[in-house]
């Protein structure tokens, strides 16, 4: 089971949560997509790979929820490999940059070595990304 954890306000990264999912079960996995209030951190503890994803919000930042869950996760994370992925706006994806150090120096392993990002709703060719990013969690 991979667990697909996400924090969205307008639904944009949800989708790719969906996207990203329908990829780890196309790779012959079960997966599940979660808001982060409705998991704790510590559910993840014994998980060797999940995602995570958030929108660009603040000024380049995670949501302040997302934060304080990834504060948690940053206790238990060395040696996991994690899927990073969010939507964003404006921005040329400095939150996601931000987001990935924050993990590597944790002791995680970004999959792909970088984050997964997208401009507002995933388009085709996102939503193709999604997928792929979750068949790569499968096969980790
Ligand atoms: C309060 C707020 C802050 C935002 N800050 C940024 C930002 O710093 N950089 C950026 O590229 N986009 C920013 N955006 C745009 C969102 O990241 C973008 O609309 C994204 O698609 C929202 O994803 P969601 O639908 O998953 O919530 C911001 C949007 C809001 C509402």
């Amino acid at each position: 089971m991979i667990t697909i954890a996400y924090w969205t306000q307008s639904g944009n990264t949800k989708l790719m949560a969906d996207k990203i999912a329908e990829g780890v079960k196309a790779a012959g996995k079960d997966a599940r997509v979660v808001e982060i209030s409705e998991i704790s951190a510590s559910e993840l503890e014994n998980e060797n790979v999940f995602a995570l994803g958030c929108p660009a919000m603040g000024a380049e930042e995670l949501d302040a929820d997302m934060d304080t869950f990834v504060a948690e996760v940053e206790k238990f994370a060395a040696g996991k490999t994690i899927g990073l992925f969010g939507s964003y706006g404006w921005g040329d994806g400095e939150w996601m940059r931000e987001w990935e150090k924050r993990m590597i120096a944790a002791g995680a392993t970004v999959l792909n070595d970088e984050g997964l990002i997208c401009q507002e709703a995933p388009d085709a060719d996102a939503e193709a990304a999604c997928k792929s990013m979750g068949e790569a969690l499968a096969g980790v």
